[in-house]
């Protein structure tokens, strides 16, 4: 699949058939995942796997939404699996211990990285994806058991697509987002 047809073409997948994803395919996804760039090459990414059906309710079950429901529960308390995306906090954007720019918090560029690099090798191995960020991370690092230092920042539900892949939802043009030289001159 040529890059652009998948930058265009990937979605965020809410509805999955019943097919499982194989181990098979999430070693392959990884092994796209682990080429993405980092702060320092310092790769703090994390993934825990969630297979264990109790563990994917119970995931679900820390979806939040201001009102309603969080329109990934569906997917994701039906999906083969759920890959959590985690950090080693402290590291990415930091020397000897201390933030090293105005920025703080680099593991979650990092993070976002490599969450994009997942999404679309899924989408070229013709699995859908979505990306949660909505949810109590603290009630999920404690199901997860993450040991001190890390955090989970994002929850993503996994599998074959049972939808056909829309246009997504509107984006901005180039000419409202690309200014030359100075902010608000245009450029296109
Ligand atoms: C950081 C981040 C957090 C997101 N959180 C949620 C979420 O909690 N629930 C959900 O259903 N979708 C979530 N999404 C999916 C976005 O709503 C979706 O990517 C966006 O509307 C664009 O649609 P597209 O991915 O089909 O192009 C999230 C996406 C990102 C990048």
């Amino acid at each position: 699949m040529e890059l652009q047809e998948a930058i265009l073409k990937r979605r965020a997948i809410r509805r999955f058939t019943a097919d499982a994803v194989t181990d098979e395919e999430l070693q392959q996804l990884f092994e796209a995942v682990r080429w993405s760039p980092s702060w320092s090459n310092s790769q703090v990414w994390e993934f825990v796997v969630a297979r264990d059906r109790n563990l994917i309710q119970k995931l679900t079950e820390t979806y939040r939404m201001p009102k309603g429901l969080n329109p990934a529960t569906k997917c994701s308390l039906a999906a083969s699996a759920l890959i959590v995306v985690c950090a080693k906090t402290g590291i990415s954007g930091c020397y000897e211990g201390k933030e090293s720019t105005k920025h703080t918090n680099w593991y979650m560029f990092d993070l976002g990285i490599a969450t994009q690099t997942l999404c679309l090798k899924a989408h070229e191995m013709g699995l859908g994806t979505v990306v949660v960020g909505l949810f109590d991370h603290d009630s999920c690092n404690s199901l997860l058991a993450l040991p001190e230092g890390y955090e989970s920042v994002a929850i993503i539900p996994i599998g074959h697509p049972a939808v056909e892949v829309k246009a997504g939802p509107a984006r901005k043009t180039v000419a409202e987002m690309v200014h030359l030289d100075q902010f608000g001159q245009k450029m296109f």
